[in-house]
């Protein structure tokens, strides 16, 4: 079937990794006859932007997701452990991005530029990661490629809207109360996010200490590398910026790199943009990243001591796009051996490289 035949459903359409999915379908030309946005009876009939159309929303039903060739579910787990198996029977291809089903060894955990081997050719249901582990891991795969590497530390620097649409509308109104001189209580995180930064709110494993996005990264990424031993120390926090993760990341490595080895396998790596240029103390910066597809990697260093060679990066990556609908939509091209995704696997030259 030619790909723009395909009905694709976004459940979750009007939510803050919906609408994204739907803004990139938009650019890659995808016809609106064939996307069918999806969410709660809450939503039914809502208008929702599709380039220069406006799409109505639809109640998710099965009835719905019956008439679809894929589906990109983007709503919460629950809602995706009602629907999605289901709709992969009826021969949907789904991709779905909460955490329902990525540690189910039955269903493939998919980064593109990392894994694409990990799906199969009956694959009809496949998980998303969480976006913290697809923005490390889309970093760090030309390094593990070349040169190994044996041990991770990681602290994230996380957007508001990684918690949805909410997250953004509470930093909203917190910030503009803040400058007003008023206070106005927290509902989507534990503690205020205007000029604030705490660590993550979700729970804390009282046996380890490590909350659960720091346990998602790591048990993430040992199912992506393939490497359950693999030694990751990661530390997440939010902090008051809209969209766009960032995190400072230290990996040991196995072989050693020069610095301009690194530096060109970071340029030429699919999927990131390298974005330094100590001249002019240019590095990426959520603003910088945002809305793009490209992971901006920056702040390249490589230390010795005691025959341990570091490297050390600084990362943006737009969590809403890299991180949650556009690997989505790229799973789904692998899957169909289609162009939807439109710049998959392409190199970004980088405009501010030294
Ligand atoms: N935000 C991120 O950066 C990010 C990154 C990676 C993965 N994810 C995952 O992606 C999913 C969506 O996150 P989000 O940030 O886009 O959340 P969001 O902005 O809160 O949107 C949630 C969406 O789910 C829909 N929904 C809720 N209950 C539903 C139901 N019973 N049936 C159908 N639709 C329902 C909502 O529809 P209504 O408008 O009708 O309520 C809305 O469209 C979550 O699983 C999240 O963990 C998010």
């Amino acid at each position: 079937m030619p790909e723009s035949q395909l009905r694709i459903a976004i459940v979750g359409a009007t939510g803050a990794v919906g609408r994204e999915a739907l803004s990139l379908l938009a650019e890659a030309g995808h016809p609106a006859s064939h996307v069918v946005p999806l969410a709660s009876s809450r939503s039914a009939g809502a208008p929702l932007p599709y380039g220069a159309c406006t799409l109505r929303t639809s109640e998710l039903t099965s009835e719905a997701l019956a008439s679809c060739d894929a589906a990109i579910f983007a709503a919460d787990a629950e809602t995706a452990r009602r629907f999605a198996p289901q709709a992969a029977e009826y021969g949907c291809l789904v991709i779905d991005n909460s955490s329902a089903f990525r540690a189910d060894p039955a269903v493939p955990l998919v980064i593109p530029e990392v894994n694409a081997d990990a799906l199969g050719s009956r694959s009809r249901l496949v998980a998303n990661p969480n976006c913290s582990t697809t923005i490390l891991l889309t970093a760090l795969e030309p390094i593990r490629r070349a040169c190994g590497i044996t041990r991770i530390m990681v602290s994230t620097y996380q957007a508001v809207s990684g918690a949805g649409l909410a997250g953004i509308d509470e930093l909203r109104e917190q910030t503009r109360a803040a400058l007003e001189g008023r206070s106005v209580p927290s509902k989507v995180f534990p503690e205020s996010c205007a000029f604030n930064v705490f660590t993550h709110e979700s729970p804390i494993d009282l046996e380890t200490g490590f909350n659960l996005e720091e346990r998602k990264l790591i048990n993430e990424t040992r199912r992506i590398w393939n490497t359950p031993d693999l030694e990751i120390i990661p530390t997440c926090v939010r902090v008051p910026v809209e969209r766009v993760h960032s995190q400072s990341v230290s990996a040991e490595l196995r072989s050693s790199i020069d610095a301009s080895s690194l530096r060109s396998l970071l340029a030429r790596a699919p999927g990131l943009e390298l974005i330094d240029d100590p001249a002019t103390g240019t590095f990426p910066t959520p603003l910088r990243a945002a809305g793009r597809n490209p992971i901006a990697v920056g702040r390249p260093r490589i230390s010795v001591a005691d025959q341990r060679i570091t490297i050390s990066l600084w990362i943006c990556g737009d969590q809403l796009r890299k991180g949650a609908a556009l690997n989505a939509l790229q799973i789904l091209d692998h899957m169909l051996g289609t162009t939807l995704a439109f710049d998959r696997g392409a190199h970004h030259a980088s405009p501010v490289e030294s």
